[in-house]
């Protein structure tokens, strides 16, 4: 018997968070260009996510959103064979320009005030830097990596027509 063989419309599939975020409306709006560029789930480490009216696609409705007491719990957790992908402008991150995307990725961002700390970089599979001398607004630069992704990738991004707000 012939080996059944299916077409998927991507191969892999990304996560994106923040570990200990402040500011809730930088959250929502991380959150909303997530699930519009693809994400496969979202996550918030240390601290939980409250509802925001940034996130207008109600993001955490339509796709999972995980939370994790600590980084250690998340690091546990990561789903099978998924690169954690560390974002933050250090001397030795690599530049996204020259960054290949893992198939299977999970983004991490910085919490606004202090970033990433260097035992969490430690941990990383790749530490990757947007351009520019100061860092970014954390919406901001997830967004960009979830774009650079994108176009990178080419992935056909889910038919995600739908956004009117559920109660
Ligand atoms: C506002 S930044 C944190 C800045 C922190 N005060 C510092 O100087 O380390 C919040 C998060 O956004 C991301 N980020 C901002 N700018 C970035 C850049 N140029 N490259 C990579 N990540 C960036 C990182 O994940 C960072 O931890």
């Amino acid at each position: 018997m012939g080996k059944l063989k299916q077409q998927y419309e991507t191969d892999g599939y990304f996560g994106i968070g923040i570990l200990h975020a402040r500011n809730g409306t930088n959250i929502g709006t991380l959150w909303r260009t997530a699930y519009i560029l693809g994400a496969s789930y979202i996550f918030t480490i240390d601290r939980k996510y409250q509802k925001q009216s940034t996130d207008i696609t109600q993001t955490w409705s339509r796709i999972p959103l995980f939370h994790y007491d600590d980084f250690d719990a998340f690091y546990d957790n990561l789903p099978r064979g998924c690169q954690l992908v560390g974002l933050e402008l250090t001397d030795d991150s690599v530049p996204i320009s020259e960054f290949v995307h893992p198939p299977r990725a999970v983004y991490l961002l910085g919490c606004e005030n202090v970033g990433l700390p260097r035992k969490v970089l430690d941990r990383c599979h790749s530490v990757v830097s947007l351009p520019g001398n100061f860092s970014l607004n954390v919406a901001v630069a997830g967004s960009v990596v979830a774009y650079d992704r994108v176009n990178k990738i080419g992935g056909r991004l889910p038919e995600r027509t739908d956004v009117a707000p559920e109660h």
